[in-house]
Order: structure tokens, then C-alpha cells, then sequence
């Protein structure tokens, strides 16, 4: 799929913008600060319904004015589609809700935007996938999943309600103590739908280690080898069904019952899952050099691209944000030579990076919130 128009109207530091994108390379140039993330932003808003760098829908509204609206259109294998949110900040207490339409017929949920815009994003956050702790390569696994199913997003969605719910009740039964009996059926919702998570994430897991595993080889020219391997809260094998999962993770919630009202919290469940990311049979998280962690992220991320055009038979396009800078230039050129046929932005300080005198790229200078393409 490609993107062939992008309007913006105060959209962080733009007051409007309307441009045509390249069907290939699209180097989005200018010093810091100046706005090139901003787009990058915009785009991934259209895909997963939200920033890639803030939970807060109102810090995009440009500073003094009542709302943004990012309008998009794509072109795709069968048709075109065309992809608005509009966000305003109402006053008078009403509340403050983002609206998403598609072909402007407005969503009922988020949820039905996924799908549309197939996106990947490549940032030098994305490091920190490597780099931290779980709650990251949760993220990474989550956003990446429910771009591809829906159902899943719905399920997280479900089980966060569910697990808070479960936890402030856990947390009044430290007071209340004959509340006790009431923890059955939140025991019961809980394993439902986070089994359903479970289940999905290993799935993904699996097939994501594979592509990864091979992107890497190349890569590396076959010197390093690369797992993804899901690292669930309760023991779990490859071969167990969804009711075997659901089995498990309610023995393992029965058995840290005493646990959980001591701490007034839940702590076994998807909410604390992992995914090891090992490099030669080490943890690259511990054992990586920088370097390695970096090129362990990039055969993440296009496996990523493979997985998503393995099930929807298209390819999605590709946010390259200040990342081609950070790669040495065999990478850099593995990374774009591995990439022909999508759509690709990338986002730059210095135009001259990119030699490829493909006549397809479209270069595009960005000044303080103004976009010149030349
Ligand atoms: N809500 C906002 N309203 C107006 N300007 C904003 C808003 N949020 C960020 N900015 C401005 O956007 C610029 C940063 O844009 P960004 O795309 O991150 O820059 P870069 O070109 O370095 O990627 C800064 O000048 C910042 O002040
Ligand atoms: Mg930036």
C-alpha cells in the first residue's frame, strides 16, 4: 500500500499542510526541531489510531488552537481508502475525544481502524526494545499484533478494564476481608481473555523468530543467530491449546493467591510477560554491543514488514525516523536494498545521505513547521 496524499491542519507545529507523497523514497530533510518527526507522527496516528511517542492526544494539537486533523489517502492493491482523525479540544467540560473516520464514515472503535494502514516504524527509540525492561517489548509485540488482528487489540483492551478491576478489589480485600469470595469471578474473566492474549502472542512469536531469524543471517552474513522467545508469566509450552493455557494461568493464579493479597496487586498473568531476544544463545540485552542490539532491532523490524505482507498481501510502508544516520553504511545499505517495493519515509538532518539517484525518491526540506518539496 501507499500513501498518496497527507493533509494536516494543526498538527503539532503545522497549520496546514497538504503534500503528495513518492510511491518509493520520500527523505523528509531539515535541522532539529524543525518538524520532520511531526509527520512520521501523523502518519503513524493513521495507522494505529495513536502517537508512536505520546499517550496524550491533546500535546499533537498545535499550541493556541482548538484541535488537529490529519486526513490521509492510500492507494491500495484493489482500492483507495481514505483516513481522517480529527481531534478537538472542547471546552465547557464536554470531553475530549478523537474521532476516526475511513471513506469519512466515522468509526464506532478505534479497533476498526487497524488494518487499514499497514505501518512500520523505525525510530532510535526502538533501541530500548533491546535495551529495557519487559514493559517495552510488550509495547513492540502489542502495537505490532493489533495492527494485524484486531480482535487482539479488543482483547488488551478488555484486559486491562478486567485487571484493574481485579486489583483495586484485591486491594480492598487487605480491608475488607469477607470480599474474598467476589475474587472468583475476576479470576475467571481474567484467565478468559488473557489466555486469548497469550495464546496470540505465541503465535506471533514464533512466526516472528523465524523471519527475524533469517533477516539477521543475512544480515550478519551468517555469523550471529538470533531467537525471539516468548518468556510468559506461567510455564507454558509450544504445543498447549488455548483451554490448556487457560488451565494453567488459573492453577497459577489459585497458587498465588496468598501472594497477591499481600502485595494488593495482580502479578502473574500476559501484563508481565517477555520476550527474550537472544543473540548466539546469549541475552542481547546483557551480552550485546551496541552495534549488535541495533542490527537485532533491524532484523526485528523487517521481519515485522515480512509478517505483515505475509497476511494481508501487501506490503506496509516504512517510518524511517533519524535511524539511517545510526547505521553504518553496510547496513544502511543492507537496509535499503532489502526494502524495494514499499513505500518508505525517511527523516534526516542532512539530504546528502541518501545516493541513490533513484528518480522515484522525492526530497522534501522542512522549516519550523513548512514543507518545501524541491
Ligand atoms: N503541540 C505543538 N504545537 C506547536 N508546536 C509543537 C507542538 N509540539 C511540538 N511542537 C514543535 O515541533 C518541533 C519539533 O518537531 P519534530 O518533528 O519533533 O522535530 P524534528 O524535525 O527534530 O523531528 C519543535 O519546534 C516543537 O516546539
Ligand atoms: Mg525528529
Amino acid at each position: 500500500m501507499q500513501i498518496k496524499n497527507l493533509k494536516l491542519r494543526n498538527f503539532r507545529n503545522y497549520s496546514r499542510l497538504d503534500v503528495d507523497f513518492s510511491e518509493t523514497f520520500n527523505i523528509i530533510y531539515g535541522n532539529n526541531a524543525q518538524g520532520k518527526t511531526n509527520i512520521i507522527e501523523a502518519i503513524f496516528l493513521c495507522a494505529s489510531g495513536r502517537s508512536h511517542r505520546t499517550s496524550r492526544d491533546d500535546e499533537m494539537v498545535k499550541y493556541d488552537s482548538g484541535g488537529f486533523e490529519v486526513n490521509l489517502q492510500l492507494r491500495k492493491r484493489d482500492f483507495d481508502d481514505e483516513i481522517g482523525v480529527l481531534f478537538n479540544t472542547v471546552k465547557n467540560g464536554s470531553e475530549k475525544r478523537k474521532k476516526i473516520s475511513i471513506n469519512e464514515i466515522p468509526l464506532k472503535r478505534i479497533g476498526d481502524l487497524m488494518g487499514h494502514l499497514n505501518a512500520v516504524i523505525f525510530s532510535p527509540e526502538d533501541l530500548l526494545i533491546v535495551k529495557q525492561g519487559p514493559s517495552e517489548r510488550r509495547r513492540f509485540i502489542d502495537i505490532t499484533l493489533s495492527q494485524l488482528r484486531p480482535a487482539y487489540f479488543y482483547d488488551l483492551q478488555k484486559y486491562s478494564r478486567i485487571l484493574f478491576q481485579r486489583n483495586t478489589l484485591l486491594k480492598r480485600i487487605c480491608i475488607q476481608k469477607n470480599l474474598v469470595d467476589t475474587l472468583e469471578v475476576w479470576n475467571k474473566h481474567l484467565v478468559k481473555t488473557g489466555s486469548r492474549i497469550v495464546k496470540a502472542r505465541m503465535n506471533f512469536i514464533d512466526r516472528l523468530n523465524v523471519l527475524a531469524g533469517a533477516r539477521h543471517e543475512k544480515l550478519t552474513n551468517n555469523e550471529e543467530k538470533l531467537e525471539l522467545l516468548y518468556d510468559p508469566s506461567f510455564k507454558i509450552t509450544a504445543e498447549c491449546s488455548e483451554d490448556e493455557i487457560e488451565d494453567v494461568f488459573y492453577r497459577a493464579l489459585i497458587r498465588g493467591k496468598e501472594n497477591e493479597l499481600r502485595k494488593g496487586t495482580t502479578v502473574i498473568g500476559p501484563h508481565r510477560d517477555d520476550m527474550q531476544v537472544v543473540l548466539n544463545g546469549e541475552s542481547t540485552k546483557i551480552y550485546g554491543s551496541q552495534g549488535q542490539q541495533r542490527t537485532a532491532v533491524l532484523s526485528m523490524k523487517l521481519a515485522e514488514i515480512d509478517l505483515m505482507q505475509e497476511e494481508s498481501g501487501e506490503f506496509p510502508v516504512l517510518l524511517l525516523d533519524d535511524v539511517l544516520s545510526e547505521l553504518d553504511d553496510r547496513r544502511k545499505e543492507f537496509l535499503l536494498d532489502s526494502i524495494g517495493g514499499l513505500q518508505t519515509f525517511i527523516t534526516s538532518t542532512d539530504r546528502g545521505f541518501f545516493n541513490r539517484g533513484n528518480d522515484e525518491a522525492a526530497f522534501f526540506y522542512i522549516k519550523n513547521g513548512t514543507m518545501q518539496r524541491n
